[in-house]
């Protein structure tokens, strides 16, 4: 889920998203009330805000309400600040939430506001089969491999394990293994004692003590770095973390599940990955479909991610027309769920007032459509009805690829740019998916970023606030 957090509180709210990080939310962080009305507008939106009540909050309720931004607010403010709590809840605000925050009640209000997150929509007979088999592991200890495509719902496949499993009472905590540098990760995972290094500057908590009597999920565990993978190996077999400058080992108690998009066998192989440590991951390996091999699935995903961002926009949900949903199920799909629901959020927004139809379904791969000349993957903000933006950018290079020909007298630099750009932002900014779908490390993304910055190329931010591990 996604948090906005208004304010500063003089670092208390920040606390509160570092908890809202640990369960699993992407965080995003404004300070004024007018930065956090831009954030909602454009398009990009947030599940929940969480405001300091030191600001308007009337004004920002006020704000979102005539604008139909019905993302829930929730106040936070210092306990001895009675009246403001008042006025914030009488303004319409769900939830006051006292400073300095308490895990527990910001963990309640994440998931009263997130029921939903770890429900699978689905309809097709090949991902029932997957959801039987996760059924029936779901309850045991195992550690489980989830393997698939990028976008296939790996993530959200393993929060339905762990609210099936005897752990769901406790901590879901998941860990981007490839957005974290190497350096961090290791403290990250087992945490670190006072001084253990420059910048420790108290004793940290890592994510296995956090997900302690829970369910730990190492995301993307291919691209953890093979000195690493020995101290988690010790870690699962020993049942007991060493934090980094720590003296005596912890015992923890967790349930572990992975995923990877790459073969992890080819890894085991080519050396950069540890065969025991495959092993120990691996007792169960869930294996997603693509979302092409389950085309009964994308009419439903449609309709409900068409609900989630009409109900997000303050939009009416309007039904698809047959021409529209016979574009989304001959589509391709290299992007899966994700980029159906990227395609979805932006039909919505791009729809007539009635209904969803084809010329509001703006697919990756394609030329010119007639509604956005040459912009192949804009997420313009723009309100249905309205004409969106035309993208600046130059001809897209996945749009040109069917034709090839007209790649010809481009150099590969030129085209490897606007391929990179386009597939930023088609994924709404996000670094970590935009990488995985172009295949190459976040390290090489970041890099090429930079260099596409400093030459004055405008380059899609960070969408979806996604602070998280970034
Ligand atoms: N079956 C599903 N039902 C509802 N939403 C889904 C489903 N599968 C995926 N999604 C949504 O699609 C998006 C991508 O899913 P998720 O992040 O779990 O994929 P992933 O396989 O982990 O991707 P990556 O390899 O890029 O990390 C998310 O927004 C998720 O909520
Ligand atoms: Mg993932």
């Amino acid at each position: 889920m996604r948090l906005l957090i208004v304010g500063t509180l003089e670092g208390h709210i920040s606390a509160a998203g570092q908890i809202a990080i640990g369960r699993g939310a992407k965080v995003s962080h404004v300070e004024t009330i007018d930065a956090g009305l831009t954030a909602l507008r454009n398009g990009r939106g947030a599940d929940l805000v969480m405001v300091d009540v030191g600001l308007s909050v009337p004004r920002l309720l006020k704000a979102m309400k005539a604008e139909h931004i019905n993302t829930p607010v929730v106040a936070c403010g210092i306990q001895s600040d009675p009246d403001a709590a008042e006025a914030a809840i009488r303004a319409g605000a769900k939830e006051y939430i006292p400073l300095p925050p308490d895990a527990e009640l910001i963990a309640a209000v994440l998931a009263a506001v997130t029921e939903d997150q770890s429900s699978v929509v689905f309809a097709d007979p090949v991902m029932a089969s997957t959801l039987k088999l996760a059924d029936q592991v779901a309850p045991s200890d195992a550690s489980i491999l989830i393997t698939g495509e990028s976008g296939t719902g790996k993530e959200v496949l393993a929060r339905y394990i762990h609210e099936k499993s005897r752990r769901n009472g406790n901590a879901f905590v998941s860990v981007n293994c490839a957005a974290i540098p190497d350096n961090l990760l290791e403290s990250e995972l087992f945490g670190h004692e006072k001084g253990a290094f420059t910048g420790a500057v108290a004793r940290r908590i890592g994510k296995f003590e956090e997900a302690n009597g829970g369910t730990l999920l190492l995301d993307e565990i291919s691209e953890m770095d093979i000195r690493l993978q020995a101290k988690l190996l010790r870690a699962i077999q020993e049942r007991e973390i060493d934090r980094v400058g720590g003296s005596q080992p912890v015992k923890v108690d967790i349930r572990l599940l992975a995923t990877s998009n790459r073969d992890l066998e080819k890894h085991v192989r080519d050396g950069n990955f540890r065969e025991d440590l495959y092993f120990r991951l691996n007792v169960f390996n869930l294996q997603l479909p693509a979302l092409r091999e389950r085309p009964g699935d994308i009419p439903v995903l449609a309709a409900f991610f068409g609900k989630k961002y009409a109900e997000a926009n303050g939009l009416s949900d309007r039904p698809m027309t047959a021409s529209a949903l016979a574009r989304l199920t001959e589509h391709h799909w290299r992007g899966n769920v994700r980029e159906l629901e990227n395609t979805m959020h932006r039909a919505v927004l791009l729809a007539s007032a009635k209904e969803i139809d084809s010329d509001a379904i703006l697919l990756t791969g394609e030329g010119m459509s007639p509604l956005i000349g040459g912009a192949v993957t804009a997420a313009p903000a723009a309100p249905p009805g309205q004409q969106a933006p035309t993208a600046s950018a130059p001809s897209s290079a996945a749009g040109d690829a069917d034709g090839g020909q007209s790649l010809v007298g481009r150099t590969v630099a030129d085209v490897e740019r606007d391929l990179i750009i386009d597939t930023l932002e088609h994924c709404l900014g996000n670094r970590t998916h935009a990488a995985n779908i172009l295949g190459i490390s976040i390290r090489t993304l970041r890099n090429k970023l930079k260099i596409y910055n400093d030459e004055g190329v405008a380059v899609p931010t960070l969408g979806d606030g996604e602070r998280n591990g970034l």
